[in-house]
């Protein structure tokens, strides 16, 4: 990042990397008897706090292309980077979002920060704590359903939070709703009793128009079936609290955040409310423990080590030095259905630039184009692709050691083979007589290996996925904390709907057709 790397320095790590002879798979294993080792990380925290046992993760990162060579030259590029004092900065408040003269301190919501970052986050947390007892002991009335209303980072982690925690029991059944389209929202409207809904506003900014429409829409469902103060089932989750009390909500509702929290980096703030609200607030601290764990490992581990960073060093490799252009995540476990979806912003909205911290053209691609979905469902879709396609696409599989089912052991069982068979298919390969039946092999996969898939294990690889983000656009000379790729659809949206701007033929015809402008 700008002020911590030596760009020169930075430039010949980049040409010595672009110099590493690219080895195979096999020939890597044979060459490392101890390699399986050598590049597995486990990164564990306690089994409940202060308990002396712990739980954790297994990142097996064995099954991808890194040589010594590469690894030497990996950690070269990180010390020209700056990679420690940029990681100093991320955790003590320094400037790293230069485009808007941020922070960016969502570690502090963890614990993660400076003294006094870390107080704040647990004011805040407190006071979120509070109100989510209180509704739960009955202080708003009847709360059976909760609808939440957000987008893109104000949604995608409440609602993969939520859809991996809560398959047991919910305290409160929550729906989290994103989409301007307003199926999204008349779909939860069926499933809620207006009479015991509360609704959740969850904007950082408080002016975006799907939230704002989308909420408001919510009011008048709730009025127009005899709810008599709508307004005072809303609770506001936002880092624009002022905006929120003038938009109508009491401020004894509001729950702030701070604005050096990205969207797309807020669910341990107050977006997590609604998470709090669906499993209890042990249960979301239990996350926010999970995070810390992980913290603390990025802070205190150096070099090849450090998990997230090596997980980083990966997705160099593999976009920069072999031109892959995408990475696919596999979550066997429908537990984590939706992490591919909440990667994809964070590594995409993070990481999807196209110059350096300078202002300067990147010297290489970016971030891939995250994708995936969940296994075993997607070994009958798109694996054939991974096995026998001309690209080649990294892959993360991530499962649970402990089932979720309480089924014959065999699901669980089976689950589990088929995620390991497929990461050693993909590396081993299959000759063939027949072209057809050739698997060409040399596929790379990194395996997660989680004891359990609870609430901690969820915030540690939500945590390791930031850092990773972090730890990339650090090696890459970028800010992953700003999105101004996002302002242009929404200015050019508010021209069509007042009818003011220029406009290309082709978008003035489809106005027309569509009755727009
Ligand atoms: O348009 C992109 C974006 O700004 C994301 O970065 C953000 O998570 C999302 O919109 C929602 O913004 P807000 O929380 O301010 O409503």
């Amino acid at each position: 990042m700008s002020g911590f790397s030596d760009k020169e320095a930075m430039g010949a790590a980049w040409a010595r990397l672009r110099d590493v002879s690219h080895l195979t798979l096999a020939e890597l294993f044979a060459g490392d008897p101890a390699r399986t080792e050598a590049m597995t990380r486990r990164i564990a925290w306690p089994v409940e706090p202060g308990s002396a046992a712990e739980t954790g993760m297994r990142i097996d990162f064995a099954k991808t292309h890194l040589s010594a060579d590469a690894l030497a030259a990996f950690e070269a590029l990180a010390q020209a980077a700056g990679f420690g004092a940029a990681r100093e900065a991320l955790f003590g408040g320094g400037i790293v979002n230069p485009t808007e003269g941020r922070a960016a301190t969502h570690g502090a919501l963890r614990g993660s920060g400076t003294p006094a970052q870390v107080e704040e986050a647990e004011a805040l947390l407190a006071r979120m704590g509070m109100l989510v007892e209180a509704i739960h002991e009955g202080a708003l009335g009847e709360v059976r359903h909760c609808i939440a209303i957000g987008i893109g980072g104000s949604a995608l982690g409440p609602a993969l939070a939520i859809d991996a925690l809560t398959r047991d029991l919910a305290l409160v059944d929550v729906h989290v709703v994103s989409n301007i389209d307003g199926l999204a929202l008349e779909q939860a409207f069926r499933a809620c009793d207006p009479a015991a809904t509360l609704i959740a506003v969850a904007s950082k900014t408080f002016t975006t128009i799907e939230t704002m429409t989308n909420a408001a829409s919510a009011l008048k469902w709730l009025a127009d079936n005899g709810v008599e103060d709508p307004g005072g089932r809303v609770i506001a989750l936002t880092a624009a609290p002022d905006k929120a009390v003038e938009w109508g909500v009491d401020e004894t509702r509001v729950l702030p955040f701070v604005e050096s929290v990205g969207g797309r980096y807020s669910l341990f703030s107050s977006i997590g409310f609604p998470v709090a609200l669906a499993v209890g607030m042990d249960e979301f601290r239990a996350m926010l423990a999970g995070a810390k764990a992980v913290d603390d490992h990025f802070r205190q581990t150096e070099g090849r080590a450090n998990a997230p960073l090596l997980a980083a060093f990966c997705d160099q490799y593999y976009t920069r030095l072999r031109g892959c252009q995408t990475r696919a995540v596999f979550a066997y476990d429908e537990r984590l259905a939706l992490l591919p979806d909440y990667l994809q912003q964070l590594e995409m909205e993070s990481n999807g630039k196209s110059v350096t911290i300078d202002g300067a053209p990147v010297d290489g691609a970016t971030a891939a184009v995250t994708w995936g979905g969940v296994g075993t469902d997607a070994q009958h879709a798109v694996f054939q692709l991974l096995h026998q396609g001309t690209h080649l696409i990294p892959v993360d599989f991530i499962a649970s050691i402990a089932p979720g089912d309480d089924l014959d052991p065999a699901h669980h069982r089976i689950l589990l083979m088929n995620c390991l068979a497929q990461g050693a298919a993909l590396m081993a390969g299959k000759p063939s007589d027949d072209p057809a039946r050739v698997y060409p092999g040399d596929r790379p996969s990194t395996t997660f290996l989680l004891d359990d898939c609870d609430a901690a294990a969820l915030g540690a690889l939500i945590a390791f996925h930031e850092h990773r983000t972090f730890a990339n656009a650090v090696l890459m000379g970028i800010n992953p904390f700003d999105q101004f790729g996002v302002e242009l659809g929404k200015a050019i949206a508010k021209q069509i709907e007042s009818g003011e701007g220029e406009f290309d033929p082709s978008t003035k015809a489809l106005m027309a057709a569509a009755g727009l402008g």
